[in-house]
């Protein structure tokens, strides 16, 4: 039987690319979790095919419970990349608790929600794989942004942990940190920032959602089985780690 995959935040940007990619490429049938925006998610998968889930990684219960339904519908979670992010940005002096709690809550509560209620399962197949998506700003931090590099490094701590936990029962556990990628989360900064950010990138564009999607693919491959705990930095040279 061919292997499940779960991509959270699957249906725009980032995970629209590595559901496909995960589809197309290694043949997994794939789920792609969203929150709350129906009609980006009615688009994605009337396009593609893809079956669609809602709910919020950083509620625990909803994140349980989603993934108990994938796994009697079809059998098993064998593969589960934490792609869902969020950001809420501004200076500390500017940023309130909700601001703070919200990035921490779903960006790396999201992780530790999805992992919690996959790895049982992958553990008693004797296969599995994760991948969750950090950030270049995990590793380098970023002005106007302690609650999302706070919470992206905290991602990179989590896979190197949950590698260690994942080995012997066949899981690896890695993470990627994606550079700027065009979609709408960089949409959202304004043009005059993001064109100093560009001049700072040493091939001199933005990412393409299909380059984090390549190496994706790559981590949940057979082929991949002997790395674990890593980190894959995909920015164009922006910053070497
Ligand atoms: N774009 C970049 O340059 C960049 C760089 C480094 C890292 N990243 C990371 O890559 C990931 C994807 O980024 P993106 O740019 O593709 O983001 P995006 O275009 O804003 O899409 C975000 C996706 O996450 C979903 N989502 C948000 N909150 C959620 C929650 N609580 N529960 C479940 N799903 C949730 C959204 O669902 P709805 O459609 O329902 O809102 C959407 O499908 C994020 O973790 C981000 O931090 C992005």
């Amino acid at each position: 039987m061919g292997k499940v995959a779960i991509v959270t935040g699957g249906t725009r940007g980032i995970g629209k690319a590595i559901c496909e990619k995960l589809r197309d490429d290694l043949g997994a049938t794939v789920i792609a979790n969203y929150a709350g925006n129906d009609d980006a998610a009615k688009a994605f998968s009337d396009r593609t095919g893809i079956q669609t889930v809602k709910f919020d990684v950083g509620d625990h219960e909803a994140a349980v419970a989603g993934c108990k339904k994938i796994e009697e519908e079809h059998g098993s979670i064998d593969m589960l990349v934490n792609n869902a992010g969020i950001t809420r940005d501004g200076t500390l002096l500017k940023m309130d608790f909700d601001d703070w709690n919200e990035v921490m809550r779903i960006n790396l509560g999201g992780c530790f929600n999805m992992a919690k209620a996959a790895f049982p399962g992958m553990k008693e197949r004797g296969w599995g794989r994760i991948v969750n998506i950090g950030s270049i700003n995990g590793q380098a931090g970023q002005y106007g942004q302690v609650n999302y590099a706070a919470a992206k490094s905290g991602i990179h701590g989590f896979t190197k942990a949950l590698a260690q936990e994942g080995a012997r029962f066949g899981i690896t556990v890695n993470a990627i940190a994606p550079g700027y990628i065009d979609t709408d989360m960089v949409a959202a900064v304004p043009d005059a920032v993001l064109e100093k950010i560009v001049a700072k990138i040493p091939v001199g564009r933005l990412g393409q959602a299909e380059e984090i999607a390549r190496g994706v693919a790559f981590l949940c491959s057979e082929n991949a089985g002997f790395v674990t705990g890593s980190t894959m930095s995909i920015n164009g040279g922006q910053h070497m780690y």
